[in-house]
């Protein structure tokens, strides 16, 4: 049966995980996976999470099933986390929250929960978008189509263009929007686009399906969820698939959730029970250790301040290393702006490099990021910035 299987390509983001690995090279530079890394280049378990671990473990008086929908204080705290406690949605009953494997299974099980409602609807995705939006979505047989996004020469969000190719869709399409932190751009909505966006997008039928995996690493935990929040006052049905795997460190745990808004109570329970069918139908329940670690640290004060702050300071570091590098390459490359890298949010910014660029700085500098010039700003340390823009200058063709 095997005989038939062709070897598949490497996957574009997390091959990259064993090359890095394999690299003897004791200078090397990781700014591949999106993974958050210290100025020690270390992915460490937050302090609070270790706080909220060992009280489970004291706690937890039972390993029984919970069923397909998960964790229900989990999923409380997190609809509460994303839209605000006093969201209009929520004290209208019309949101349902499941606890999914991750953002991947979030945005597994909306697409499946789209297929069913409506199989015929092409989903529009932004281009470009986290390169693991294809599988995740076509696997559940939705067609993918891209609107304009980028402008990869100015770093900045073609927003007219954008806009454009939206007014055009007919209603019922579904829009996928990254809620902040665009992956792999780091080019954002400002508040006022959001605004437009979700006016169009009432205006016109669309139905948008946000990706919320980086909430807290742009510009704040309520900042980062403006979007959403806007689009679940705005509009009847909204989709948002939410990832804790960033915000809390919690990446190996898989935890992250689905959250629907429905035009009323009614139509929100049935997408919710078509949710749990759909999650008994592929792994039947989500993991529960991460959820409850979430649901601890959320529900009691002192633990959640104490989140906070370790969230703000993984933000402020990738806020200073922006500046670092937007500087360092300023000064490698006379003449280019640079300014975007500032201008930009969360982990990632994109380098206008050529696949070839990507291939010899991993080659020859020993510096990794996806072939599309991805680059995972908190994967430089400070020492190393320097030697990353001059590495990238002469990919830019500047002298030395
Ligand atoms: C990334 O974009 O690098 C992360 O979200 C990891 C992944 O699964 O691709």
């Amino acid at each position: 049966m095997f005989q038939t299987l062709d070897v598949p390509p490497e996957d574009p983001i997390l091959g990259l995980i064993a090359a890095f690995r394999n690299d003897p090279a004791p200078d090397k530079v990781d700014l591949g996976v999106g993974v958050y890394r210290d100025e020690r280049g270390a992915t460490a378990v937050l302090e609070t999470v270790k706080a909220a671990e060992q009280r489970l473990v004291t706690e937890q008086d039972s390993k029984t099933y919970l069923g397909p929908t998960g964790n229900e204080r989990f999923n409380e705290a997190i609809a509460t986390m994303v839209l605000g406690a006093k969201h209009a949605a929520l004290r209208d009953s019309r949101v349902r929250t499941i606890q999914a494997p991750g953002g991947c299974g979030a945005l597994r099980i909306g697409a499946e929960l789209i297929k069913r409602a409506n199989a015929t609807t092409p989903i529009m995705v932004s281009d470009p978008t986290w390169a693991n939006h294809v599988p995740l979505l076509s696997s559940a047989g939705l067609q993918l189509e891209r609107y304009p996004y980028y402008d990869r020469a100015s770093g900045t969000v073609q927003f007219d263009r954008m806009m454009s190719a939206l007014e055009s869709l007919p209603a019922g399409t579904m829009v996928l929007l990254h809620g902040a932190c665009h992956n792999p751009t780091g080019a954002d909505l400002s508040t006022q686009q959001w605004e437009r966006v979700a006016d169009l997008l009432s205006q016109r039928g669309l139905v948008p399906f946000v990706d919320l995996a980086y909430q807290g690493l742009g510009d704040g935990l309520d900042e980062d969820a403006y979007g959403a929040r806007l689009l679940a006052e705005k509009l009847p049905e909204v989709l948002i698939a939410v990832s804790c795997s960033k915000n809390f460190g919690l990446y190996r745990e898989r935890v992250g959730a689905l959250i629907v808004v429905g035009q009323n109570r009614q139509q929100a329970d049935a997408a919710a029970a078509n949710l749990g069918k759909i999650a008994r139908g592929i792994y039947s329940m989500p993991p529960d250790h991460g959820a409850a670690i979430v649901a601890r640290i959320l529900e009691d004060a002192k633990l959640a301040t104490q989140w906070r702050r370790e969230l703000t300071k993984m933000r402020e570091r990738i806020g200073g290393l922006r500046k670092a590098l937007s500087e360092a390459l300023t000064l490698a490359c006379p003449g280019r702006d640079f300014s975007q890298i500032l201008n930009q949010r969360g982990m990632f910014s994109m380098l206008d490099l050529t696949p070839a660029s990507v291939d010899r700085l991993r080659k020859d500098k020993h510096i990794y990021m996806p072939g599309d010039g991805r680059i995972n700003i908190s994967g430089l340390r400070e020492q190393r910035v320097d030697y990353v823009a001059w590495s990238v200058a002469e990919e830019f063709g500047m002298n030395r």
